[in-house]
């Protein structure tokens, strides 16, 4: 994917990008603050097997602070050859700003440009905040999956047209 500026609908200035593997120390302090699953271990593994999924929201730091990474979305290809979420997080000080919903977007059009026709997810029965956005962006309830977290958390499988 080719990088982009945007301003979220929130109107935060944040570039959106390919991850590349520098970022991977922002990408796991980030998801330790998310009660995700993942390690870095696992997440380049993961972008080894298809890297154009993997990407990273960047803010537009002031004058000569650096550019920071505040949110990556990971996207894999089911056996099916259907598109997955297999990981997104926004970073909590930037959380409700529209960057989940920038980084859904931009993974959307990663995978219909290779003319996937769905993508899948699944989240965990207590995380509202994401199903509500999942669901603003078409995704359906399609599944339940009892204990699927390491912690014994059950998981509900969503599902989108793209
Ligand atoms: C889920 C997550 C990625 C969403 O990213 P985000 O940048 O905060 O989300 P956005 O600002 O794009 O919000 C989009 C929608 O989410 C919902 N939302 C966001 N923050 C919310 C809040 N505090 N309370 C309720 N709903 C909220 C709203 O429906 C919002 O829609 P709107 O834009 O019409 O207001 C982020 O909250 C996060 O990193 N959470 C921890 C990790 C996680 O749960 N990952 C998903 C695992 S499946």
């Amino acid at each position: 994917m080719r990088a982009f500026r945007i301003r979220t609908t929130k109107g935060l200035a944040i570039k959106i990008r390919n991850f590349g593997v520098p970022d991977i120390r922002r990408v796991v302090e980030i998801e330790e603050n998310s009660s995700l699953d993942g390690d870095a271990g696992l997440y380049l593994e993961v972008y080894e097997e298809w890297q154009e999924g993997f990407l990273v929201a960047e803010r537009e730091k002031e004058g000569k602070e650096k550019e920071e990474v505040i949110g990556f979305i990971v996207l894999v290809l089911t056996p099916e050859g259907e598109g997955r979420v297999f990981a997104i997080a926004v970073d909590s000080r930037y959380r409700g700003k529209g960057v989940g919903r920038a980084l859904l977007k931009a993974g959307f059009s990663v995978l219909r440009k290779r003319k996937i026709g769905f993508v899948e997810l699944e989240v965990r029965v207590s995380n509202v905040v994401a199903q509500r956005l999942y669901s603003s962006l078409g995704f359906l309830e399609v599944g339940f999956v009892p204990l699927y977290y390491k912690d014994g958390e059950s998981a509900i499988f969503m599902r989108k047209v793209l």
